[in-house]
């Protein structure tokens, strides 16, 4: 089997944590692969990911190889494959642009990003040499300008993007044309882990849809302690996160809630956390007889890992659009793995029609 050949945009955690599984699974079998929702697509498992480039900014990891730099700090997500051998591949200096957040200044080195002074690298030039076929953006939220540039980068080198972050791209009108012109696979926006915040809530609203309950007011309140979550300490920042977040739970319920009933979102920074993310869920609605109920749930879970175990699907799935030359997003498997595609559909369904992509009974 040839390999999938990725660059990537930010040695954070969730990196960290796909390329720690990427080398799990090398000696698994189907049987004793936990924590996988497909071991092949198309004929690609986990091991068939090879990174071949990938960008960052702090000075601990650029210059540094990936195999190395997914375990410097401020990385803190767990370590559950220690052993990498080196890969021969070295963070390359990225383009600053918005990425860092003036605040990230204020807290002390361990804990936040330190910036290079290296001159950023010619991105496009380093996925071209370098044979990439698929980009992912790892980006810090609010990197608007950051994103947008690197998606051209992905554009002019002629290599897919996935966008785990939320700034709009795959979901974007105008973007999603200029990868379509191109003849290159998006899948975007915003990764759903694979049991997180995110997918729970929307499979409870749905639950409330389908058995005739009314759900009148709702929160979602989700506290961390790893860089995402004290990057998101500045609100500015969080407009695009709240939106996908917020809009991927109202797009299941049958009518959607006035926004005054509906609170997501990324909520607060707990240092000592690290990467566990706690959500805290409250749902109240009518049953039969206009009678009120209501849920109050806690959910705790390892963030990185969490997502990576969705992204290896993406990435796979990328590479079957490449190899049926398809341009534009990819509807199945963003709708299936993202808060905020291009087209929502309810979780199960989306399922469905991830396996009917793979299987080349659905286009896209
Ligand atoms: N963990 C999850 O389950 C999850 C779910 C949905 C979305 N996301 C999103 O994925 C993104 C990555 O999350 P993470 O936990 O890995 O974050 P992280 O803070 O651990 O990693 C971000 C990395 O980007 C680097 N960086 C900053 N500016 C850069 C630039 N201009 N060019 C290149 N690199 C730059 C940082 O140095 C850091 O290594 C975040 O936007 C997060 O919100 C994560």
């Amino acid at each position: 089997m040839d390999k999938i050949k990725i660059a990537i945009i930010g040695v954070g955690n969730c990196a960290s944590s796909l390329i720690q599984g990427i080398h799990y699974y090398k000696n698994k079998s189907p049987e004793d692969a936990i924590g996988l929702m497909h071991w092949e697509i198309g004929g690609y498992q986990p091991s068939d990911i090879e990174v071949v480039a990938a960008f960052d900014i702090d000075e601990r990891k650029v210059g540094t190889d990936v195999s190395k730099a997914i375990f410097e700090k401020p990385n803190c997500t767990t370590i559950f494959c220690e052993d990498i051998p080196e890969s021969g591949v070295k963070v390359s200096m990225g383009h600053v642009l918005d990425g860092v957040a003036p605040h990230m200044a204020d807290f002390e080195k361990d804990y936040t990003f330190m910036v290079s002074s290296e001159e950023p690298a010619d991105v496009v030039k380093v996925l071209q040499e370098t044979g990439a076929e698929v980009l992912l953006n790892y980006l810090p939220v609010g990197s608007e300008e950051a994103t947008r540039y690197y998606a051209q980068c992905a554009l002019d080198a002629g290599v897919a993007f996935i966008n785990n972050m939320p700034v709009f791209i795959a979901s974007d009108e105008k973007w999603a044309a200029k990868f379509e012109e191109k003849g290159i696979p998006i899948v975007g926006d915003d990764i759903k882990a694979q049991i997180g915040a995110t997918i729970t809530h929307r499979t409870l609203a749905n639950l409330f849809r389908e058995r005739g309950v009314k759900l009148d007011r709702t929160y979602q309140i989700n506290t961390g302690g790893n860089t995402d979550f004290l990057n998101m300490l500045n609100r500015s920042r969080l407009d695009s996160k709240k939106e996908s977040k917020t809009e991927a739970v109202q797009s299941v319920l049958g009518e959607r809630m006035d926004p005054h009933n509906i609170h997501i979102g990324p909520s607060d920074y707990v240092p000592w956390q690290e990467d566990n993310k706690i959500c805290f869920l409250r749902m109240e609605g009518k049953t039969f007889g206009d009678v009120p109920m209501n849920i109050e749930l806690r959910l705790s879970v390892e963030d990185s890992p969490n997502s990576a175990g969705c992204v290896i699907d993406a990435i796979r799935c990328c590479k079957l659009g490449l190899e049926r030359g398809i341009g534009g997003p990819l509807i199945s498997i963003s709708s299936y793995t993202m808060k905020h595609p291009p087209e929502q559909f309810t979780d199960d369904i989306a399922a469905e029609k991830v396996d009917a992509f793979i299987e080349g009974k659905l286009d896209r």
